[in-house]
């Protein structure tokens, strides 16, 4: 009991220093108990705070550092919508889904408005024209999708009306392109696919790849990144795999001597369906 309270004042304490606002506490008749705490939509909490502790983060030039970056004790200050479009609230969804928001980078000419919008006509296209019709993949039985090569995430946006969800996977060699899937209010993932990929759900029903082998050939054997994609899709499940003729005659032999059913359409898609085969 003691314990218990000693924790609920160190808590107290510290949800007070960061503006967090008690909006629920309640106990169930077993005696345990529940606190919703709602963080503030200013920065004004936090300037009015006696001690300025923890204080308010100093806003880093590079906004998107990823990872092996220790923790800071400090506030990121929260700015107010519309105060400029840079740190604004991003716009509603689904809008948001189909427009460029972010001008983080607008320093770097691959990131331009322009080629946004091209990539998501190009999805449009090709989903609609191809993927959903021409490839005879089963779409009904798709729910969990994973994209190899996500870049922009326009693959996903043009599936958001079907009845699946789709896992974006942004190669760290590649264009870092995740700040603007994030954006979209679409999820994603940074990745080397020369690693294992840390899987929940533990499988997908369909893999996707646009021109991720090429890159991926010359640091690691096709044949590993071939066999983790057969662990990652379901028994039952397909790749749907974009590449050029060479690559994808390449996978299709390593998918056969996986005894998987290929097939190739236009000379540029690879559509793998996998059985229930295991090696003995
Ligand atoms: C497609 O998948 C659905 C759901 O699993 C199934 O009911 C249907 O029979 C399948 N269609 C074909 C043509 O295999
Ligand atoms: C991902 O796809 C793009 C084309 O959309 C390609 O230019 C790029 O090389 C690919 N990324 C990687 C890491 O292979």
């Amino acid at each position: 009991m003691i314990l218990a309270i000693t924790l609920s004042t160190a808590m107290v304490t510290l949800t007070e220093s960061i503006c967090w606002k008690e909006v629920v506490k309640a106990t169930d008749v077993s005696g345990i108990g529940v606190v919703i705490y709602q963080k503030p939509t200013s920065s004004l909490c936090y300037e009015e705070r006696k001690g300025i502790n923890p204080p308010l983060c100093i806003q880093k030039s590079v906004p998107t550092i990823s990872w092996y970056t220790p923790l800071d004790r400090c506030l990121p200050p929260i700015h107010i919508a519309n105060f400029d479009t840079q740190h604004g609230w991003p716009t509603s969804w689904p809008e948001r889904l189909k427009i460029w928001t972010s001008n983080l980078f607008e320093t770097n000419r691959e990131y331009s408005e322009e080629r946004y919008n091209e990539d998501t006509r190009h999805w449009e296209v090709l989903v609609s024209g191809i993927y959903m019709h021409n490839l005879a993949i089963n779409w009904s039985s798709i729910r969990n999708v994973i994209d190899m090569n996500a870049s922009f995430g326009g693959f996903a946006a043009v599936l958001v009306k079907e009845p699946l969800w789709v896992m974006n996977v942004v190669p760290i060699h590649g264009l870092d392109s995740l700040p603007v899937i994030f954006n979209r209010g679409l999820i994603g993932i940074y990745h080397d696919w020369c690693e294992s990929f840390n899987t929940y759900p533990r499988t997908y029903d369909l893999m996707h790849s646009s021109f991720l082998f090429g890159n991926l050939k010359k640091r690691c054997d096709l044949l590993d990144v071939v066999a983790e994609m057969d662990r990652i899709v379901r028994p039952g499940g397909w790749v749907l795999i974009q590449d050029t003729i060479e690559m994808i005659e390449k996978l299709s032999s390593i998918l056969h001597s996986l005894h998987w059913d290929t097939s190739i359409h236009y000379d540029t898609f690879l559509v793998g369906k996998k059985g229930f085969w295991r090696p003995s």
